[in-house]
C-alpha cells in the first residue's frame, strides 16, 4: 500500500536528539509530521538492569519503574496518544515489548489506533540458550506490534528465502519460463471487465512472514556498546525498510543507545530521537559520530548535514537532581573521558581520560577493550555540595595505587581544606589533582584547566 507522502522536514528539527521525558518533548511536535515511529519502552518486567556499561560487575542497578501492569499502561497510554497524533496519515507505528505486558499493550493500542489499523504482531525470535532445569519453555521471543494510522499506509514488501515446503510449491506453480524468468499464468480482468491471461513472474524470495529470526547482540558482536537493552541493527533496518522510504522521517521516542537512529541514518532516512537519560543521549551521539560518520555540529546541521543534541541538562540546579550514576556519566563524558565499567566498588575512580598523545599498546589485551592505552588519568566525581579533605585523601590513594601522575576531581564545590590537601599532595608526591567545579564545566572554561 502506498501513498504520496509530503515532506515536512523544513518545519521540523530532524537529525536531532532531544533529551527529556518524551511526553513533554512530543508535545512540541506538530500533528501528522512523522512517517514511521518505533518505540522500545522499558518493560514491566521488574528485572534489574545494569546501568550503562555495567557487565559482570554490575553493582548499581535500578528496577523498572513500573511495578504493575496497570501503572505501566498508565505510563504508556498518554505517550502513545501523543505518538498517534504526530504520525502522518500514511505512517506506521511499531511498539516493541515482551510477554510481561504485550496482551495489555495490544488492547491499549487497539483503543488508540483502532482495531482495524492493527497490521501485525511480529515475533522477534532470538534462539535458545544452553540451559536446563527450566520449569517452563524457554522464553525467547519479543513482540513487536505494528499499527498504521489509516488504511492508506506506506508498506514495502520485503522478501525472505523460500523454505523447504514453499520450494516444492514454487516448482509446481511456476512451471513456465521465458527470457525474463520463470512464471505462472493467472486470469485477470481489464477495464471493460474482459478476462485475459497474465504472467506472474517468480520473485527471488517469498513475502516476509511475521516471525523474524534475528540473533541478539552477543558479547563478541561488533555492534555491541554494552548498553543493556540494545537491539540489533538488523531488526531496526527491517522495520525501516518495510515502512518508510528514503528521506522519510523516523522517530524513536525511547531511543536508548540509538539503534533506530543509526539504522535510519544508514538507510537515508531523516530521524528524531528522544531519551530521558542524558547518558543515553551522549552514548548515541558518539555512536552516530563513530558508526554513521555523522558530525555533531550545529553549523553543519543548519546546512543540512550533521546532527545536534538538544535539551541536555545545562544548569547546576538540574544536575543536582539527576540520579548519581547519570551525574557521574555526565561529568566524565563532559571531560571527554570514558565512564568506568564498575559503577560501585570502583576503588575511587569513576572514569578515565586518555590524553590524545597516549600511544596504544595493544599487546595482551582483548580487541575492543578500551584500556589498551597505558597513559590515562583517573576522574573522580562526587555529586555533593562541598568536597572535603577525606574525599581528596581517598582519591590520592587511588592515584598512587594506579601509579598515575595526574587526576581530575569533579564536584559542585571544594572546601578550603580539600584545596590545601591538593597542594600538599603535589609537594609530597609530585602528583597533580585538578579540582573542577560543575560551574566551570558548564562555562566551558575547561579547556584551559585540562591543557
Ligand atoms: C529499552 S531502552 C531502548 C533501547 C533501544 N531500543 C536501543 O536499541 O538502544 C528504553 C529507553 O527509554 C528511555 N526512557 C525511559 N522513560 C522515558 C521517557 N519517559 N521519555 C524518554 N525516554 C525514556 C530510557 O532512558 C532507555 O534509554
Amino acid at each position: 500500500m502506498c501513498a504520496t507522502s509530503r515532506k515536512s522536514s523544513s518545519l521540523l528539527d530532524t537529525r536531532t536528539i532531544f533529551c527529556g521525558d518524551n511526553l513533554d518533548q512530543l508535545k512540541k511536535l506538530p500533528d501528522a509530521c512523522i512517517d514511521l515511529i518505533y518505540i522500545d519502552p522499558p518493560f514491566n518486567s521488574n528485572r534489574t538492569y545494569e546501568v550503562f556499561w555495567g557487565e559482570s560487575k554490575e553493582k548499581r542497578s535500578f528496577e523498572d519503574r513500573h511495578e504493575s501492569t496497570r501503572s505501566y499502561i498508565e505510563f504508556m497510554r498518554p505517550r502513545c496518544v501523543e505518538l498517534a497524533r504526530v504520525l502522518q496519515e500514511t505512517g506506521s507505528f511499531y511498539l516493541h515489548c515482551d510477554w510481561h505486558a504485550s496482551h495489555y499493550v495490544k488492547i491499549m493500542l487497539d483503543q488508540i489506533f483502532g482495531e482495524k489499523q492493527f497490521q501485525n504482531e511480529v515475533i522477534w525470535y532470538y534462539g535458545p540458550k544452553a540451559t536446563q532445569n527450566e520449569t517452563h519453555f524457554q522464553r525467547k521471543h519479543d513482540v513487536i506490534f505494528f499499527y498504521s494510522k489509516s488504511k492508506n499506509f506506506q508498506f514495502n514488501t520485503l522478501l525472505q528465502e523460500y523454505s523447504e515446503g514453499s520450494l516444492e510449491e514454487r516448482d509446481t506453480r511456476y512451471k513456465h519460463e521465458d527470457e525474463e524468468g520463470r512464471y505462472r499464468l493467472t486470469t485477470r480482468r481489464d477495464a471493460e471487465g474482459n478476462k485475459y491471461r497474465a504472467k506472474v513472474y517468480l520473485r527471488s524470495g517469498v513475502a516476509m512472514t511475521d516471525v523474524w529470526d534475528i540473533g541478539v547482540i552477543n558479547s563478541t558482536s561488533k555492534e555491541r556498546l554494552g548498553y543493556p537493552t540494545q537491539k540489533p541493527l538488523a531488526l531496526l533496518e527491517r522495520i525501516i525498510k518495510a515502512s518508510s522510504n528514503p528521506n522519510d522521517i523516523v522517530l524513536d521516542a525511547f531511543c536508548g543507545c540509538g539503534t533506530a537512529l543509526v539504522a535510519a541514518q544508514n538507510l537515508g532516512r531523516l530521524w528524531i530521537g528522544i531519551d530521558i537519560s542524558p547518558t543515553a543521549c551522549r552514548v548515541m551521539a558518539k555512536r552516530l559520530r563513530d558508526v554513521s560518520k555523522l558530525p555533531e555540529d550545529e553549523k553543519l546541521w543548519r546546512a543540512g548535514r550533521g546532527f545536534v543534541v538538544r535539551d541536555l541538562p545545562w544548569s547546576e540546579k538540574q544536575l543536582r537532581k539527576i540520579p548519581p550514576f547519570e551525574f557521574e556519566n555526565w561529568a566524565v563524558i563532559a571531560l571527554g573521558g570514558i565512564p568506568n565499567k564498575a559503577q560501585v566498588g570502583d576503588m575511587g575512580i569513576d572514569g578515565r581520560i586518555y590524553p590524545v598523545s597516549s600511544m596504544p599498546t595493544r599487546s595482551g589485551k582483548t580487541a575492543g577493550e578500551l584500556d589498551f592505552m597505558d597513559v590515562w588519568y583517573p576522574i573522580q566525581v562526587k555529586q555533593k555540595d562541598k568536597v572535603g579533605r577525606p574525599d581528596i585523601d581517598s582519591f590520592e590513594a587511588a592515584i598512587l595505587r594506579e601509579k598515575r601522575t595526574k587526576g581530575f576531581f569533579v564536584s559542585f564545590e571544594f572546601s578550603s581544606d580539600a584545596l590545601r590537601e591538593i597542594d600538599a599532595f603535589f609537594r609530597r608526591e609530585h602528583c597533580i589533582i585538578v579540582p573542577l567545579t560543575v560551574q566551570e564545566i558548564l562555562e566551558e572554561s575547561l579547556a584551559m584547566k585540562l591543557a
